[in-house]
Protein backbone atom coordinates (compact mmCIF):
# COMPACT_ATOMS: atom_id res chain seq x y z
CA UNK A 1 0.00 0.00 0.00
CA UNK A 2 1.51 3.44 -1.36
CA UNK A 3 0.11 5.36 1.98
CA UNK A 4 0.27 2.81 5.03
CA UNK A 5 1.18 5.86 7.54
CA UNK A 6 3.46 3.79 10.27
CA UNK A 7 5.13 5.57 12.46
CA UNK A 8 8.13 4.77 14.63
CA UNK A 9 9.98 7.09 16.97
CA UNK A 10 13.15 6.41 18.42
CA UNK A 11 14.69 7.83 21.76
CA UNK A 12 13.73 11.80 20.37
CA UNK A 13 15.63 13.77 22.83
CA UNK A 14 14.29 18.15 22.34
CA UNK A 15 16.37 20.56 24.04
CA UNK A 16 15.77 24.16 24.29
CA UNK A 17 19.12 25.11 26.28
CA UNK A 18 19.65 23.83 29.35
CA UNK A 19 15.52 22.95 29.58
CA UNK A 20 15.32 19.33 27.95
CA UNK A 21 11.37 19.30 26.77
CA UNK A 22 11.47 15.26 25.41
CA UNK A 23 13.40 13.09 27.49
CA UNK A 24 13.66 10.70 25.38
CA UNK A 25 10.28 9.49 23.47
CA UNK A 26 9.65 6.18 21.94
CA UNK A 27 6.37 5.66 20.08
CA UNK A 28 5.17 3.22 17.45
CA UNK A 29 1.43 3.96 15.51
CA UNK A 30 0.78 1.35 13.24
CA UNK A 31 -1.12 2.26 10.09
CA UNK A 32 -4.58 3.15 10.18
CA UNK A 33 -4.68 3.74 13.76
CA UNK A 34 -6.38 7.26 15.43
CA UNK A 35 -3.44 7.71 18.26
CA UNK A 36 -3.62 10.44 20.86
CA UNK A 37 -0.86 12.26 22.43
CA UNK A 38 -2.45 13.32 26.04
CA UNK A 39 -0.78 15.09 28.91
CA UNK A 40 -1.27 18.47 30.42
CA UNK A 41 -0.19 21.74 28.78
CA UNK A 42 3.76 21.47 28.45
CA UNK A 43 4.10 17.88 29.32
CA UNK A 44 5.75 17.88 25.50
CA UNK A 45 2.87 16.72 22.86
CA UNK A 46 3.04 19.43 19.99
CA UNK A 47 7.16 19.45 20.59
CA UNK A 48 6.60 15.62 19.52
CA UNK A 49 3.82 15.96 16.83
CA UNK A 50 6.21 19.06 15.12
CA UNK A 51 9.25 16.66 15.50
CA UNK A 52 7.09 13.94 13.57
CA UNK A 53 6.12 16.12 10.92
CA UNK A 54 10.06 17.77 10.67
CA UNK A 55 8.99 21.44 11.65
CA UNK A 56 11.20 21.22 14.74
CA UNK A 57 15.36 19.97 14.57
CA UNK A 58 15.69 17.10 17.27
CA UNK A 59 18.79 17.01 19.86
CA UNK A 60 18.73 12.67 19.25
CA UNK A 61 16.83 10.35 18.00
CA UNK A 62 14.98 8.82 14.75
CA UNK A 63 11.53 9.12 13.06
CA UNK A 64 10.91 5.88 11.01
CA UNK A 65 7.89 6.33 8.53
CA UNK A 66 7.20 3.39 6.76
CA UNK A 67 10.07 1.63 7.88
CA UNK A 68 11.98 4.58 5.99
CA UNK A 69 14.50 6.93 8.03
CA UNK A 70 12.75 10.64 7.27
CA UNK A 71 14.56 11.91 10.52
CA UNK A 72 16.56 14.54 8.14
CA UNK A 73 13.93 15.25 5.86
CA UNK A 74 11.78 18.27 5.13
CA UNK A 75 8.55 18.46 5.99
CA UNK A 76 7.47 18.79 2.58
CA UNK A 77 9.06 15.47 2.26
CA UNK A 78 7.59 13.54 4.51
CA UNK A 79 3.97 13.09 3.00
CA UNK A 80 2.27 14.09 5.81
CA UNK A 81 -0.37 16.91 6.83
CA UNK A 82 -0.87 19.32 9.95
CA UNK A 83 -4.21 20.72 11.24
CA UNK A 84 -3.17 23.82 14.04
CA UNK A 85 -5.18 24.89 16.73
CA UNK A 86 -5.40 27.90 15.06
CA UNK A 87 -6.44 27.06 11.90
CA UNK A 88 -3.75 28.83 9.94
CA UNK A 89 -5.98 29.22 6.82
CA UNK A 90 -4.94 32.45 4.00
CA UNK A 91 -7.49 35.14 4.78
CA UNK A 92 -7.26 36.43 1.21
CA UNK A 93 -7.69 33.53 -0.34
CA UNK A 94 -11.14 32.05 -0.92
CA UNK A 95 -12.05 28.90 0.44
CA UNK A 96 -11.62 26.99 -2.54
CA UNK A 97 -8.35 28.38 -3.39
CA UNK A 98 -6.99 27.86 0.32
CA UNK A 99 -7.85 24.02 0.30
CA UNK A 100 -6.65 24.25 -3.25
CA UNK A 101 -3.30 25.43 -1.84
CA UNK A 102 -0.93 22.26 -1.22
CA UNK A 103 -1.86 21.23 -4.54
CA UNK A 104 -0.99 24.06 -6.08
CA UNK A 105 2.19 23.91 -4.40
CA UNK A 106 3.51 20.98 -5.89
CA UNK A 107 1.65 21.85 -9.44
CA UNK A 108 -0.99 19.38 -9.62
CA UNK A 109 -2.77 20.00 -12.88
CA UNK A 110 -6.13 22.45 -12.72
CA UNK A 111 -8.24 19.40 -13.86
CA UNK A 112 -7.37 17.15 -11.14
CA UNK A 113 -6.81 19.69 -8.36
CA UNK A 114 -10.31 20.77 -9.22
CA UNK A 115 -11.77 17.70 -8.40
CA UNK A 116 -9.82 16.67 -5.51
CA UNK A 117 -10.75 20.15 -4.11
CA UNK A 118 -14.44 19.33 -4.27
CA UNK A 119 -14.12 15.66 -2.88
CA UNK A 120 -12.39 17.08 0.25
CA UNK A 121 -14.29 19.98 0.80
CA UNK A 122 -17.91 17.57 0.04
CA UNK A 123 -15.98 15.28 2.53
CA UNK A 124 -16.62 17.71 5.67
CA UNK A 125 -19.41 19.58 4.23
CA UNK A 126 -18.55 22.85 2.90
CA UNK A 127 -18.73 22.46 -0.85
CA UNK A 128 -21.87 25.65 -0.90
CA UNK A 129 -18.84 27.62 1.17
CA UNK A 130 -15.91 27.52 -2.15
CA UNK A 131 -16.28 31.19 -2.80
CA UNK A 132 -16.10 32.46 0.38
CA UNK A 133 -13.19 34.16 2.90
CA UNK A 134 -12.30 32.95 6.17
CA UNK A 135 -13.41 35.31 7.65
CA UNK A 136 -17.01 35.04 6.06
CA UNK A 137 -16.98 31.52 7.60
CA UNK A 138 -18.10 30.46 11.72
CA UNK A 139 -15.14 29.03 13.45
CA UNK A 140 -16.40 25.82 12.84
CA UNK A 141 -16.66 26.43 9.11
CA UNK A 142 -12.92 27.79 9.40
CA UNK A 143 -11.99 24.13 10.99
CA UNK A 144 -13.66 22.30 8.16
CA UNK A 145 -11.72 24.50 5.92
CA UNK A 146 -8.43 23.51 7.99
CA UNK A 147 -9.10 19.81 7.54
CA UNK A 148 -10.39 20.06 3.92
CA UNK A 149 -6.62 21.47 3.29
CA UNK A 150 -4.92 18.78 4.92
CA UNK A 151 -6.55 15.81 3.34
CA UNK A 152 -6.43 17.38 0.34
CA UNK A 153 -3.23 15.66 -0.76
CA UNK A 154 -4.63 12.17 0.66
CA UNK A 155 -1.10 12.15 2.98
CA UNK A 156 -0.43 9.34 4.48
CA UNK A 157 -0.05 10.96 7.89
CA UNK A 158 -2.83 13.08 9.39
CA UNK A 159 -1.03 15.37 12.47
CA UNK A 160 -3.47 17.21 14.43
CA UNK A 161 -2.68 19.35 17.41
CA UNK A 162 -5.49 20.35 19.77
CA UNK A 163 -7.77 21.01 16.26
CA UNK A 164 -11.36 21.56 18.33
CA UNK A 165 -10.06 23.40 20.97
CA UNK A 166 -11.63 26.67 19.41
CA UNK A 167 -15.08 25.22 19.11
CA UNK A 168 -17.49 25.64 21.72
CA UNK A 169 -18.43 22.34 23.46
CA UNK A 170 -21.75 21.03 21.26
CA UNK A 171 -19.52 22.05 17.76
CA UNK A 172 -16.68 20.49 19.79
CA UNK A 173 -18.67 17.28 20.52
CA UNK A 174 -20.31 17.04 17.00
CA UNK A 175 -16.58 17.57 15.17
CA UNK A 176 -15.13 15.04 16.93
CA UNK A 177 -17.36 12.54 16.03
CA UNK A 178 -17.21 13.86 12.29
CA UNK A 179 -12.92 13.36 12.36
CA UNK A 180 -13.24 10.23 13.33
CA UNK A 181 -15.53 9.46 10.67
CA UNK A 182 -13.14 11.04 8.54
CA UNK A 183 -10.13 9.83 9.56
CA UNK A 184 -11.50 5.53 9.11
CA UNK A 185 -13.52 6.78 5.35
CA UNK A 186 -9.66 7.88 4.78
CA UNK A 187 -7.87 5.21 6.30
CA UNK A 188 -5.10 7.29 7.09
CA UNK A 189 -3.02 7.44 10.43
CA UNK A 190 -4.00 10.15 12.78
CA UNK A 191 -1.82 11.17 15.37
CA UNK A 192 -4.19 13.74 17.60
CA UNK A 193 -2.46 15.74 20.08
CA UNK A 194 -5.17 17.08 23.29
CA UNK A 195 -4.75 18.07 26.90
CA UNK A 196 -8.78 17.01 26.77
CA UNK A 197 -8.72 13.59 28.66
CA UNK A 198 -12.45 12.64 27.83
CA UNK A 199 -11.64 14.11 24.31
CA UNK A 200 -8.62 11.58 23.77
CA UNK A 201 -10.42 8.26 25.66
CA UNK A 202 -12.85 8.83 23.35
CA UNK A 203 -11.40 9.35 19.73
CA UNK A 204 -8.77 7.45 20.43
CA UNK A 205 -7.85 3.89 19.53
CA UNK A 206 -4.58 3.93 21.61
CA UNK A 207 -2.96 6.84 23.90
CA UNK A 208 0.07 7.90 24.97
CA UNK A 209 -0.04 9.87 28.32
CA UNK A 210 2.49 12.55 28.23
CA UNK A 211 4.06 13.79 32.01
CA UNK A 212 7.17 16.47 32.11
CA UNK A 213 8.46 15.29 28.05
CA UNK A 214 7.82 11.77 28.97
CA UNK A 215 5.51 8.97 27.70
CA UNK A 216 4.59 7.33 31.01
CA UNK A 217 2.00 4.63 29.45
CA UNK A 218 0.56 3.57 26.47
CA UNK A 219 -2.51 1.35 25.69
CA UNK A 220 -5.94 1.59 24.39
CA UNK A 221 -8.28 3.85 26.47
CA UNK A 222 -10.02 0.98 28.25
CA UNK A 223 -6.49 -0.72 29.58
CA UNK A 224 -5.50 2.66 30.91
CA UNK A 225 -8.66 3.36 32.64
CA UNK A 226 -8.47 0.18 34.08
CA UNK A 227 -5.07 0.02 35.27
CA UNK A 228 -3.06 3.70 35.49
CA UNK A 229 0.42 2.51 34.83
CA UNK A 230 1.45 5.43 38.24
CA UNK A 231 -0.96 7.68 40.76
CA UNK A 232 -0.28 11.20 38.23
CA UNK A 233 -1.95 9.21 35.20
CA UNK A 234 -4.55 7.93 37.74
CA UNK A 235 -5.35 11.48 39.04
CA UNK A 236 -5.56 12.70 35.34
CA UNK A 237 -7.65 10.15 33.85
CA UNK A 238 -11.68 10.13 34.17
CA UNK A 239 -13.95 12.65 34.99
CA UNK A 240 -14.00 13.23 38.01
CA UNK A 241 -10.33 11.22 38.03
CA UNK A 242 -9.92 8.77 40.77
CA UNK A 243 -9.16 9.63 44.87
CA UNK A 244 -5.61 9.05 45.78
CA UNK A 245 -5.46 8.74 49.60
CA UNK A 246 -2.31 7.96 51.45
CA UNK A 247 -3.27 4.69 53.48
CA UNK A 248 -0.76 1.79 55.78
CA UNK A 249 -0.63 -1.44 54.95
CA UNK A 250 0.64 -4.01 58.42
CA UNK A 251 -0.16 -7.18 58.32
CA UNK A 252 -2.63 -8.06 55.71
CA UNK A 253 -4.54 -5.35 56.92
CA UNK A 254 -5.12 -1.87 55.19
CA UNK A 255 -5.72 1.55 57.47
CA UNK A 256 -7.07 4.68 55.37
CA UNK A 257 -7.51 7.51 58.02
CA UNK A 258 -6.84 5.03 61.06
CA UNK A 259 -9.75 2.96 60.02
CA UNK A 260 -9.00 -0.47 59.12
CA UNK A 261 -10.70 -2.12 56.06
CA UNK A 262 -9.98 -5.05 53.69
CA UNK A 263 -6.70 -5.24 52.17
CA UNK A 264 -6.42 -5.74 48.21
CA UNK A 265 -5.05 -8.40 46.89
CA UNK A 266 -2.25 -6.42 45.28
CA UNK A 267 -1.24 -4.75 47.75
CA UNK A 268 2.16 -6.00 48.25
CA UNK A 269 4.76 -5.54 51.09
CA UNK A 270 4.01 -3.43 54.42
CA UNK A 271 4.53 0.20 54.78
CA UNK A 272 2.61 3.39 53.40
CA UNK A 273 0.85 3.13 50.08
CA UNK A 274 -1.22 5.35 47.87
CA UNK A 275 -4.58 3.71 47.55
CA UNK A 276 -6.45 4.78 44.38
CA UNK A 277 -10.29 4.11 43.79
CA UNK A 278 -12.70 5.82 41.47
CA UNK A 279 -15.25 7.88 42.60
CA UNK A 280 -18.01 5.52 40.42
CA UNK A 281 -16.60 2.88 43.08
CA UNK A 282 -17.33 4.74 46.44
CA UNK A 283 -20.95 4.47 47.90
CA UNK A 284 -23.06 5.83 50.99
CA UNK A 285 -22.78 2.79 53.45
CA UNK A 286 -23.24 2.05 56.82
CA UNK A 287 -19.92 1.25 57.71
CA UNK A 288 -16.82 2.31 55.62
CA UNK A 289 -14.67 5.50 56.34
CA UNK A 290 -16.48 8.39 58.09
CA UNK A 291 -16.66 11.08 55.85
CA UNK A 292 -18.71 14.33 55.86
CA UNK A 293 -20.50 15.50 53.29
CA UNK A 294 -18.71 19.03 51.60
CA UNK A 295 -20.67 19.19 48.58
CA UNK A 296 -23.61 17.39 46.26
CA UNK A 297 -23.59 17.95 42.39
CA UNK A 298 -26.75 17.39 40.66
CA UNK A 299 -25.47 17.33 36.92
CA UNK A 300 -29.09 15.75 35.99
CA UNK A 301 -28.14 12.14 35.31
CA UNK A 302 -25.46 12.05 37.83
CA UNK A 303 -24.60 13.07 40.64
CA UNK A 304 -21.18 14.06 42.47
CA UNK A 305 -21.35 13.63 46.39
CA UNK A 306 -17.59 15.36 47.77
CA UNK A 307 -16.81 14.04 51.47
CA UNK A 308 -14.08 15.05 53.84
CA UNK A 309 -12.58 11.97 54.99
CA UNK A 310 -9.69 13.12 57.84
CA UNK A 311 -9.32 16.68 56.14
CA UNK A 312 -8.73 15.24 52.57
CA UNK A 313 -11.88 15.59 49.71
CA UNK A 314 -12.68 12.58 47.89
CA UNK A 315 -15.24 12.31 45.13
CA UNK A 316 -18.51 10.14 44.53
CA UNK A 317 -19.91 9.48 41.41
CA UNK A 318 -23.75 7.85 41.47
CA UNK A 319 -26.33 7.43 38.59
CA UNK A 320 -28.91 7.38 41.61
CA UNK A 321 -29.40 10.55 43.63
CA UNK A 322 -28.09 9.78 47.00
CA UNK A 323 -29.70 10.98 49.54
CA UNK A 324 -27.02 12.57 51.91
CA UNK A 325 -26.98 16.63 52.24
CA UNK A 326 -24.14 19.37 52.61
CA UNK A 327 -23.06 18.92 56.49
CA UNK A 328 -23.61 15.44 57.19
CA UNK A 329 -22.06 12.73 58.59
CA UNK A 330 -21.60 9.07 56.58
CA UNK A 331 -19.92 6.13 55.82
CA UNK A 332 -18.00 5.50 52.60
CA UNK A 333 -17.45 2.12 51.34
CA UNK A 334 -15.68 0.25 48.49
CA UNK A 335 -14.95 -3.26 47.17
CA UNK A 336 -11.61 -4.86 47.56
CA UNK A 337 -11.60 -4.87 43.56
CA UNK A 338 -11.87 -1.44 43.38
CA UNK A 339 -8.50 -0.72 44.99
CA UNK A 340 -5.76 0.10 42.94
CA UNK A 341 -2.11 0.41 44.55
CA UNK A 342 0.76 2.68 44.33
CA UNK A 343 3.97 2.99 45.76
CA UNK A 344 3.61 6.55 47.41
CA UNK A 345 7.49 7.38 46.87
CA UNK A 346 7.73 6.21 43.27
CA UNK A 347 3.65 6.44 42.29
CA UNK A 348 4.29 3.06 40.61
CA UNK A 349 1.28 1.08 40.31
CA UNK A 350 2.09 -2.29 42.38
CA UNK A 351 0.31 -5.21 41.44
CA UNK A 352 -0.38 -8.79 43.03
N1 LIG B 1 11.02 27.47 21.65
C1 LIG B 1 11.00 27.08 22.91
N2 LIG B 1 11.88 27.58 23.80
C2 LIG B 1 11.89 27.17 25.09
N3 LIG B 1 11.03 26.26 25.60
C3 LIG B 1 10.11 25.75 24.76
C4 LIG B 1 10.04 26.12 23.38
N4 LIG B 1 9.04 25.42 22.82
C5 LIG B 1 8.50 24.65 23.79
N5 LIG B 1 9.14 24.85 24.96
C6 LIG B 1 8.84 24.18 26.24
O1 LIG B 1 8.85 22.79 26.03
C7 LIG B 1 7.85 22.16 26.83
C8 LIG B 1 6.95 21.33 25.97
O2 LIG B 1 6.20 22.19 25.13
P1 LIG B 1 5.03 21.66 24.21
O3 LIG B 1 5.51 20.50 23.42
O4 LIG B 1 4.48 22.82 23.46
O5 LIG B 1 3.96 21.15 25.29
P2 LIG B 1 2.42 20.73 25.11
O6 LIG B 1 2.07 20.74 23.66
O7 LIG B 1 2.32 19.38 25.76
O8 LIG B 1 1.63 21.75 25.90
C9 LIG B 1 7.13 23.28 27.57
O9 LIG B 1 7.66 23.37 28.85
C10 LIG B 1 7.46 24.50 26.74
O10 LIG B 1 7.44 25.64 27.55
MG1 LIG C 1 0.64 21.93 22.67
Amino acid sequence: MANAGRVSMRGIVKRHGSFTALHGIDLDIAPGEFFALLGPSGSGKTTTLRILAGLEPLDAGQVMLDGVDVTAREPGERDVAMVFQSYALYPHMTVYENIAFPLRMVGTAKGETDRAVKDAAAKVHIDHLLARRPGELSGGQQQRCALARAIVRKPRLFLLDEPLSNLDAKLRLETRVELRKLQRALGVTAVYVTHDQEEAMTIADRVAVFMDGRIVQVGRPQDIFARPATSVVAAFIGSPPMNLLPADLRDGELRVAGVPLPAPRMAGRDGPITLGVRPAALRIAERGLPARVYLVENLGDTTIVDLDVAGQVIKLRTEQAPNVREGDHVHVAFAPEAMHVFDPATGQRREG
